[in-house]
């Protein structure tokens, strides 16, 4: 009965998509006001059909419904609710699902927000939103019907679970985050394909496009980030970024739409780089398409590809319409996308963002090439070859501190043509500070922390890492002087205090301020980066007792505890950290985890000590069948605290920059009231980011009941019919 309600609404949602986009294009070429009501009115109604739609859906994950094929596939009933939510984007269906719903509830927020602020482009839209909207229903319905029940055979008992891998709270979040990342960049696009279409080639298209590329970069940075933590957390290999073909295609269009956003300031204000705006966000966009045709059609392997299945090929056609019309619209209107103006001077802020556009797409083509050369070259000559993190590290990394390094002098550089008065008034006192601090920073932390760690440095990545702080800093020292400027200027002119001045900058130039924020982030995030160079790394193996150094730290391996809980069965490590000294510093449990639902794929549970110095991290490898003997990576990762740390801050930055210009700050009596909410919800976001996540993941000890343990006598036998564990009990032995 549900099955067909969710069916019914989402043939109805196909043909209410279709009546929107056809009465969009009919009103955008006829001007009929009619049409036009129809059109708003059919995203409206399309969105309420799928928001039924995925209702139905969620329901059945919340009740066990396996008449669904896809509850049954992706499901059971001992999962915690939590990731019933993750199951429901977990599998192709549901994901696809929940990227149609959201783009129908983005599409739907669009129309209400500009129908009456950008009329002239708003049918040219939603014909485009509706038509992509049309699409992915078109594929649900024939391909991956979230609705398909069981025709030949009973619905089962009891479902197949979710792949463990995807049990993780980081996993909950993820998925989702990166999905709406690539559907909101529809949006910008659209708006554009809309200008080009319409002929209103003015900066009209840019406001509404500048909200929802902010919109699809927060979601792409909080997505990336997460499956950073994800990596690190349930991989084991000790890092959070391996160049993967699924991080690549969702970190693409991430960077090449961090370049639209600055490069459309500069159309804003000198109306100069509008091809290359086009060009832009219709290539950001386009990298999303392509990031999902690499995730679903199993083209490239990749260990984080869970959704795989044909439909990669509609995605190809997609992809390949999309180019196409694009390429045709602009091709159209090239002559009338003239520049307004000339860049003045090489030494203008103009000229560092378009040194920052040219960085930031040289990083894109390397990533976009690096992920794909092994398929072109495999199709071109049938040899297989692969790309690893050296080869993107060796391009990557000296683009990336160059433009750390332009983003403080495009802070304090001056707009058209910079002066040496302007140097010496805005450089001088940030070149200064960043001369005085960064080589303390770096002789600070060799001296106290570093030189202990018995490390044998790679002169290069050292190299890379002291100017990575030092590019840093520098952004640092400009943002802080920038803002210190402001308030300044305000307490003088205003008689504001130090706080009120600060605050109302930031309230007033939210673009300018929130933007700030984004790079203070960024490159508190790329210190955390920096501290790779500085890594000690090793795999050993143990008896139950025995001690090994890791850098400056003794490591003891105290046995083996298998417990169970409802969902897993947990073969649980003790792992003793001792300091130098002598002293007790932690007691971890690295853990492998057999979840009931998925016997033949055990999981690896890392444990990590966290803390803004160091990590020290540990996964068990293997063990042998009575936990005399066991495997671990061990990891000191130093500063990897500061990347997720930068990247709750990070996120904050477009919350700002999103928020609405009219929302002017209260005064008198509301605004206490309105300072005491703002803190609320700035440690409410705290809470719930990515940092926050991870602390809990990391620090999180599974609530397992605990099966049998000896310390003083044999270990606990370990029985397991799974052959990846044999394997590692064969190794041990
Ligand atoms: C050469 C490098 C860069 C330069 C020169 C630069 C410069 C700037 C400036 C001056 C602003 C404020 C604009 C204003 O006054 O209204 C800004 C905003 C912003 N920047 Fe950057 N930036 C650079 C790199 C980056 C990177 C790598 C990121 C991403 C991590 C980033 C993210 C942002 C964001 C999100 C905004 C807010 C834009 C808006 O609200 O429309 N920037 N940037």
């Amino acid at each position: 009965m549900l099955a067909t309600l969710g069916n019914i609404s989402l043939h109805l949602a196909f043909v209410t998509a279709a009546v929107a986009g056809l009465a969009g294009v009919i009103s955008g070429q006829t001007g009929s006001r009619r049409y036009y009501a129809a059109a708003c009115n059919g995203t409206y109604v399309t969105f309420g059909l799928l928001a039924l739609a995925s209702s139905i859906l969620i329901h059945a994950f919340a009740t066990h419904n396996f008449d669904l094929m896809a509850v049954a596939q992706y499901s059971d009933t001992r999962m915690h609710w939590m990731y019933l939510m993750a199951a429901f984007w977990g599998g192709q269906a549901g994901s696809l699902m929940f990227w149609t719903g959201t783009l129908a509830s983005f599409s739907a927020i669009a129309v209400a927000l500009h129908r009456r602020t950008d009329r002239a482009l708003m049918p040219w839209f939603i014909a485009i939103v509706m038509g992509l909207a049309m699409f992915l229903m078109f594929i649900l319905l024939i391909k991956s019907n979230p609705f398909d029940t069981f025709v030949l055979s009973d619905p089962p008992k009891e479902g197949q679970g979710l792949n463990p891998l995807l049990q993780t709270p980081l996993m909950v979040m993820h998925p989702p985050s990166l999905l709406t990342g690539y559907v909101a960049m529809a949006l910008p696009f659209a708006f554009a394909m809309a200008a080009l279409i319409s002929g209103r080639l003015d900066n009209a298209w840019l406001v509404p496009a500048r909200r929802w590329v902010l919109v699809s970069w927060l979601f792409l940075s909080i997505g990336n980030m997460l499956g950073g933590m994800w990596a690190y957390e349930e991989l084991g290999w000790g890092g959070y970024w391996a160049w993967d073909p699924v991080e690549n295609a969702a970190l693409m269009p991430w960077i090449a739409s961090t370049a639209f956003i600055h490069s459309m300031m500069i159309q804003e204000r000198r109306g100069m780089l509008k091809r290359w705006n086009v060009v832009l966000v219709t290539v950001s966009f386009l990298l999303t398409l392509t990031g999902t045709f690499i995730t679903r059609s199993g083209l490239i392997d990749s260990v984080h590809t869970f959704a795989q299945s044909d439909i990669g090929n509609y995605f190809f056609a997609l992809l390949l319409t999309f180019t196409t019309l694009s390429a045709v619209l602009l091709i159209y209107r090239w002559g009338e996308l003239r520049s307004a103006a000339q860049l003045d001077s090489p030494l203008s802020r103009e000229a560092v963002f378009v040194a920052n556009n040219w960085i930031l797409v040289g990083m894109t083509f390397v990533v976009f090439w690096g992920t794909l050369f092994p398929k072109f070259k495999e199709m071109a000559t049938g040899d297989k070859v692969s790309i690893g993190p050296p080869w993107f590290n060796q391009y990557l990394v000296p683009l990336g501190i160059i433009l750390v390094f332009l983003m403080g002098v495009g802070t304090l550089i001056s707009w058209k043509k910079a002066t040496w008065k302007n140097f010496r008034r805005n450089f001088l006192v940030p070149v200064v500070a960043t001369l005085i601090l960064a080589p303390a920073l770096c002789a600070g932390y060799w001296f106290l922390r570093a030189q202990h760690l018995e490390l044998t440095l790679v002169p290069k990545e050292a190299g890379y890492a002291i100017g990575a702080v030092f590019a840093s800093v520098f952004v640092f020292c400009a943002t802080a002087s920038e803002y210190w400027r402001g308030i300044a200027a305000r307490m003088r002119s205003r008689e504001e205090g130090p706080l009120e001045a600060a605050l109302n900058l930031l309230s007033k130039q939210r673009r300018r301020y929130g933007g700030y924020i984004v790079h203070v982030g960024f490159i508190l995030a790329i210190i955390g980066f920096s501290g790779a160079a500085f890594k000690v790394e090793q795999d050993v193996t143990m008896r139950k007792g025995e001690m090994v150094d890791l850098g400056d730290y003794l490591v003891r391996y105290d046995g083996l505890t298998v417990r169970q809980d409802k969902e897993k069965e947990l073969i649980e490590a003790t792992v003793t950290v001792l300091g130098a000294d002598g002293t007790e510093v932690t007691v971890v449990k690295p853990a492998k985890a057999i979840f009931h639902s998925s016997p033949n794929s055990p999981t690896s549970e890392i444990a990590i000590d966290t803390g803004p110095v160091e990590d020290l991290y540990f996964a068990l490898a293997g063990f042998d069948d009575r936990g005399e003997v066991a495997s671990f990576k061990m990891v000191v990762s130093p500063l990897v605290w500061w990347f997720w740390f930068g990247g709750t801050v990070l996120i904050f930055g477009p919350l700002i920059c999103l928020w609405p210009e009219g929302a002017k700050m209260p005064t008198n009596v509301y605004r206490r009231a309105a300072r005491g909410g703002a803190a609320v919800a700035v440690l409410a976001g705290l809470s719930f980011s990515p940092l926050a996540l991870w602390t809990m993941e990391a620090d999180a000890q599974p609530a397992a009941q605990e099966h049998k343990h000896d310390d003083n006598k044999a270990g606990p036998v370990v029985r397991t019919h799974d052959p990846r564990l044999k394997r590692m009990m064969m190794m041990i032995r």
